[in-house]
C-alpha cells in the first residue's frame, strides 16, 4: 500500500492515476479503525478502480471539553488492516500542513440548516470542523466519490448539503452501519464498555427495532414512540439525549405524511455516549 504524508506527495499518485482513466474513490476518517471503516473502503473499491483512505484526527472539531489529545491513535494496526483490504494509499496529513496557521485563522465551512440540531446542539462548533477539514480534503484528493457510513447518520446529511450546496464534484455513498452480532453499531466507542455494558447496549438497536416496528405497522403518534423508547432505555440504565423520529432528508421532527423517516439516537451508558439510527421507508 502507498504512503503519502504531504499534498505533493499525493498528488503523484493522484495524478498518475488519472493520467491512466482510473476511477478514485476516497474514505476520510480519524483512524482507529474498525470493521466498520474497512466496509467503507469495500464499498468504495466496488464502485472505483482505486481507493484512498485518508487518518488525521481533525482538532477542529473537537470542543473544548473534548479530549483530542486521548482519541486513541493506532497507526500501525490501522495500516495492517488497511493492507488487509487490498486499500491503495492512505493518505497522513500532518496539522501544520492543512492547518499551517493554526485554527483560529482558517476560513470555515458552515453548513446551515441541519447543524443546529442533535449532535449540533450537544457538541457546538463540531460540524464546522468536520465541514471544514473534509471540503479541504475533497479539494486535494479530487475523489470521484467518497463513503461516508450511516452510524454517523447526522454527519451523511450534513456533507450531502455541503456537496449540494457548494457544487462539489464529488458523489457521496452512503453505506449501511455495520454491526455488531448482539445488533450494536460498531464504533471506536464500543471499547470503552466493559462486558456488562457492552451487552447491555444491544438494546438500543432493538429499541430502534421495535419503535421501527410500530410505525411501520401505522403507529403516527411520534411523540409516544419517543416516549416509549426513551423511557425503556432509561429503565435499563442509559441516560438519552435523544431519541428523535424525523424526516430522513431534512432531520426535522417527522410529519404523519413523510414517507422517509430516520429515528435518531444518543444515549449515554456510564461515560459512554452511543450514537445510532434506522431508517424507515413507508413507500
Ligand atoms: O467520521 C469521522 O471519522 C470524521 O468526522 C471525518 C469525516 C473523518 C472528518 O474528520
Amino acid at each position: 500500500m502507498n504512503q503519502a504524508y504531504s499534498v505533493s506527495e499525493l498528488r503523484q499518485y493522484i495524478q498518475h492515476w488519472k493520467d491512466h482513466q482510473q476511477s478514485i474513490a476516497f474514505i476520510p476518517t480519524m483512524g482507529n479503525l474498525h470493521q466498520g471503516h474497512l466496509s467503507l473502503i469495500e464499498k468504495g473499491q466496488s464502485l472505483c478502480d482505486r481507493s484512498i483512505c485518508s487518518i488525521f484526527v481533525n482538532p477542529m472539531q473537537f470542543g473544548p471539553n473534548e479530549d483530542f489529545n486521548h482519541y486513541p491513535r493506532t497507526l500501525d494496526k490501522d495500516i495492517e488492516l488497511l493492507e488487509s483490504v487490498a486499500c491503495d494509499l492512505v493518505y497522513m496529513p500532518t496539522a501544520s500542513e492543512l492547518y499551517p496557521q493554526g485554527l483560529e485563522k482558517i476560513s470555515q465551512v458552515i453548513v446551515t440548516d441541519l447543524t443546529e440540531t442533535f449532535e449540533g446542539a450537544h457538541r457546538p462548533g463540531h460540524f464546522t470542523g468536520v465541514a471544514t477539514i473534509v471540503a479541504k480534503l475533497f479539494n486535494i484528493v479530487k475523489p470521484d466519490i467518497s463513503v461516508f457510513g450511516k452510524k454517523d447518520y447526522q454527519q451523511y446529511c450534513v456533507i450531502k448539503k455541503m456537496t449540494q450546496d457548494l457544487n462539489l464534484d464529488v458523489e457521496i455513498i452512503g453505506q449501511e452501519t455495520t454491526r455488531e452480532p448482539s445488533g450494536l453499531a460498531t464504533s471506536t466507542r464500543n471499547q470503552y464498555l466493559n462486558e456488562e455494558q457492552m451487552s447491555k447496549a444491544a438494546l438500543i438497536y432493538r429499541t430502534l427495532q421495535d419503535a421501527s416496528d410500530k410505525i411501520i405497522g401505522g403507529e403516527r403518534n411520534f411523540a409516544l414512540v419517543e416516549k416509549q423508547a426513551t423511557d425503556r432505555l432509561s429503565q435499563a440504565g442509559f441516560d438519552t439525549d435523544y431519541f428523535n423520529v424525523c424526516n430522513a432528508d431534512t432531520l426535522k421532527p417527522a410529519t404523519p405524511g413523510d414517507k422517509k423517516l430516520v429515528i435518531l439516537v444518543t444515549t449515554r451508558l456510564g461515560d459512554t455516549r452511543l450514537l445510532d439510527n434506522i431508517e424507515i421507508d413507508l413507500w
